[in-house]
């Protein structure tokens, strides 16, 4: 049984020197409940009363032996294993460190913006409508005919269009901004200062028009209100934006909804009107850049608004044009491919 024993040992020996994980399997196959060394101390009552003790104390000795082999064996692998993570995380310092994208702002956002600021400034409140709206608000309570050119479908998008007759109920894309105007008086009463920036929609394609862009309404109701008001905050509003030499002009012009009625043109940033050659005004010395006038009596009227107390003034920019314009952008579809060459440089 002694030379069992030795046995066992050597053959545990060996192969703890020779195991490279798992050393709880060969502890259970010769120290476990089943294991070699357990069977053989089994045995141990079929021996001479004499010869057990020794035995006995000889089996515990290859058992605390075998433990030892084991342990030794376990601290070893562990050394091991660190030495090849060290040697597998490597890390190389020299390396360049990975650069975070900061993202920004589009132009069409920022002029958005910049214009909310200076607007709230002013104490204006900034309210939103609809984007698919009712023939109603965008052209009928607006003063426009029902023949007006711009109901044709050449012009506006429809969602729904009756076929026989042009009607109020008709569902379109909203082509201004100024049906904000309608539903904020027909809930409101004077006075009322408000802007609604948004999106907007028309039939067109070309190097300045996209058929989805975006406006900027403002509407001014109250008692003595008067085109000089209007004058005077577009002209803070092109300040804040452009700076302060910044000037504009009103041209008289036609829009259904405001009467009088003007186009608003800002002296060219770019030549301040000294370049016959300027290529941003084109030797003009003045940019277009928005509409504008007085609110029409009858608009006032259909919203609940008595005229003869009230007056008020409105206007609408494009948001894009004013991009183009600050940024010295040439084609407005480039605002909307989301090419990020272009996008980087505001
Ligand atoms: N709605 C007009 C347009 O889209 C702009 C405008 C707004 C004009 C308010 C006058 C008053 O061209």
């Amino acid at each position: 049984m002694k030379n069992e024993l030795s046995q066992i040992l050597g053959e545990a020996s060996a192969e703890i020197k020779n195991q490279d994980a798992d050393l709880e399997q060969i502890r259970i196959k010769y120290l476990g409940k089943k294991g070699k060394l357990t069977d053989i101390l089994k045995k141990l009552g079929t021996l001479p009363a004499e010869e057990r003790p020794v035995i006995g104390a000889f089996a515990n000795e290859i058992k605390t032996k075998i433990e030892e082999l084991i342990a030794k064996k376990q601290k070893e692998l562990a050394g091991l294993n660190i030495e090849k993570k060290l040697a597998e995380e490597k890390i190389d310092i020299t390396l360049p460190a990975k650069q975070k994208e900061t993202g920004k702002r589009h132009p069409i956002s920022q002029i958005m913006l910049s214009l909310e600021e200076i607007f709230i400034g002013m104490g204006f409140n900034i309210v939103k409508g609809p984007e698919i709206e009712y023939a109603y608000y965008n052209f009928d309570a607006l003063n426009s005919p029902k023949n007006h050119p711009a109901r044709d479908i050449q012009d506006t998008f429809y969602i729904r269009k009756d076929e026989k007759e042009i009607r109020e109920d008709d569902i379109l894309l909203r082509c201004h901004t100024s049906s904000v105007q309608i539903r904020f008086m027909e809930k409101n009463k004077p006075p009322i200062k408000i802007v609604a920036p948004g999106r907007t929609f028309r039939v067109d394609l070309d190097s300045t028009h996209t058929p989805v862009f975006h406006q900027f309404e403002g509407l001014v109701v109250d008692k003595n209100i008067t085109l000089v008001d209007l004058k005077d905050t577009l002209e803070a509003v092109f300040r804040g934006l452009f700076g302060e030499d910044a000037e504009i002009r009103l041209r008289p012009h036609y829009f259904p909804f405001t009467e009088p009625s003007a186009e608003v043109d800002a002296k060219c940033f770019v030549c301040g009107g000294n370049n016959e050659n300027c290529p941003t005004c084109r030797g003009e010395g003045w940019l277009e850049m928005l509409g504008a006038g007085m609110v029409h009596p009858k608009v006032l009227a259909g919203c609940g608004i008595d005229p003869t107390v009230y007056t008020g003034f409105a206007f609408g920019m494009g948001l894009e044009r004013l991009a183009m314009v600050k940024f010295g952008i040439d084609d407005i579809r480039n605002l909307f491919e989301n090419n990020m060459r272009f996008l980087r440089q505001f």
